[in-house]
Parts: C-alpha cells; sequence; structure tokens
C-alpha cells in the first residue's frame, strides 16, 4: 500500500480569520472546517443576534442563547447594520468573549471568523488569516446576494459605512494582525481562496 500523508491534529489548534464584509471570510472557514474537520463557528451571528434582538444590547449579549443564533432573518443587510452598531459597544463585545474563547480552545480544532479574532479573541492561534477584497468586489457580491433588488450604490455606501464603523471604533477595531496571512479575494475564485488558506493551515499543521 502506498504510503500516505497522515494529518495529525494536536488537541487544540485555532484558525482565526479576520476582514471586512462580503470578502469571503465566512466560505474560506467553512470550507477550511469540512477540510480539516475543525469546528466552525462564525462570531457576526453573534453580533447580528444581539443586532436583532431589540431593546438592551448589552443585557441581550449577555442573555444570548443558542436559539438566538438560529433565527432566519440574521443574514439580512439590516441584521448586519444593526450587528455593526452594537459592535462598538465595549460591554456587549465583553459579553461574547469568554464563549468565543472557550469554542477556540476545544479539543480537534476550530476555525472562526469574525473582526477581532487573531487580535483579541484569539491572538495565541496557530492559524490566523486576514481575508480582504476591495469596496467595490465586494459591494457586487453582496448586491447579487441581495437579488439586486436594491441599487449597487446603495450597497456599496453601505459597505463603506460599516467599514468605517468596523475599523473606526474604539474597542477591537477591524484590522490584522501583525503576524496574519493576508488573502485578498479580490481577483480570486471561491477555490483559489480556499486553496491559499488551506496551505497555509497544512504548512502549520506540519510544524505543529
Ligand atoms: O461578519 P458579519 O457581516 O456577519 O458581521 C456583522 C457585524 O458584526 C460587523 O459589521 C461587525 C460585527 N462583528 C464584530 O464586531 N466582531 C466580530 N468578531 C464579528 C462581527
Amino acid at each position: 500500500m502506498a504510503d500516505r500523508p497522515v494529518t495529525i491534529t494536536p488537541p487544540t489548534f485555532t484558525v482565526a480569520i479576520d476582514g471586512p464584509a462580503a470578502a469571503g471570510k465566512g466560505t474560506v472557514a467553512r470550507a477550511l472546517a469540512g477540510a480539516f474537520g475543525f469546528a466552525h463557528l462564525d462570531t457576526g451571528l453573534l453580533y447580528r443576534a444581539v443586532g436583532v434582538k431589540g431593546g438592551d444590547p448589552v443585557a441581550a449579549a449577555r442573555g444570548l442563547v443558542p436559539a438566538d443564533l438560529t433565527r432566519d432573518d440574521l443574514r439580512s443587510l439590516a441584521a448586519g447594520e444593526a450587528a455593526s452598531v452594537v459592535a462598538a459597544l465595549p460591554e456587549v463585545r465583553a459579553a461574547l468573549v469568554d464563549f468565543q474563547r472557550r469554542f477556540a480552545r476545544q479539543p480537534g480544532g476550530a476555525v472562526l471568523d469574525g473582526r477581532d479574532i487573531g487580535t483579541v479573541i484569539c491572538p495565541e492561534a496557530e492559524v490566523k488569516l486576514f481575508v480582504t477584497a476591495s469596496p467595490e468586489v465586494r459591494a457586487e457580491r453582496r448586491w447579487h446576494e441581495t437579488g439586486e433588488s436594491i441599487p449597487y450604490d446603495e450597497v456599496l455606501a453601505q459597505v463603506r459605512a460599516r467599514d468605517a464603523r468596523d475599523t473606526g471604533r474604539a474597542d477591537a477595531p477591524l484590522r490584522a494582525a501583525p503576524d496574519a496571512v493576508v488573502i485578498d479575494t479580490s481577483d480570486l475564485s471561491i477555490d483559489e481562496a480556499v486553496a491559499r488558506a488551506a496551505a497555509v493551515v497544512r504548512a502549520r499543521l506540519g510544524a505543529a
């Protein structure tokens, strides 16, 4: 029988993926989780769930339960906007830290995607990726996702406003960790972006 390369995942292995909205983080994260058998958490869903819950966002974050993450309106543009607003509140972020850290360090490996995973939630992550793309390309992707029901220019303006809010906030602003590998997906197919990310994970697993 031919020798096959064997990948042994250490007890904990965290892949932290950060980047702006619609850069392809979620797609890359899901693909890596599937390929390497890691658990996956889209941390944006936590903020979206807090944003759509209404009432006091700090109380909503402290009282978040798994069922809140299954609402079917969490992926809407409005939920993304609401998430971006509540995500600027330090007490909301603080309430969500422990859950994310526990998820990141679970046995068998985990991939988390968000804005501050490699910088704040898991600075010790074995792999840090910063997945990005130009605002125009990201707006076009969002526009297609919405069924082109609103003008492209409006989606582009929303993307720019969200970038400004996510990068400009005082607490845990969106930025690449100094040791993150940057993957710009503007001119990449999904398969190409996933292949680049998987190569980084494979190299780190080989060295682990
Ligand atoms: O990734 P997303 O579009 O679902 O995120 C929605 C908003 O939530 C985003 O604009 C900023 C906020 N967010 C954050 O501040 N930190 C994270 N780790 C994930 C999302």
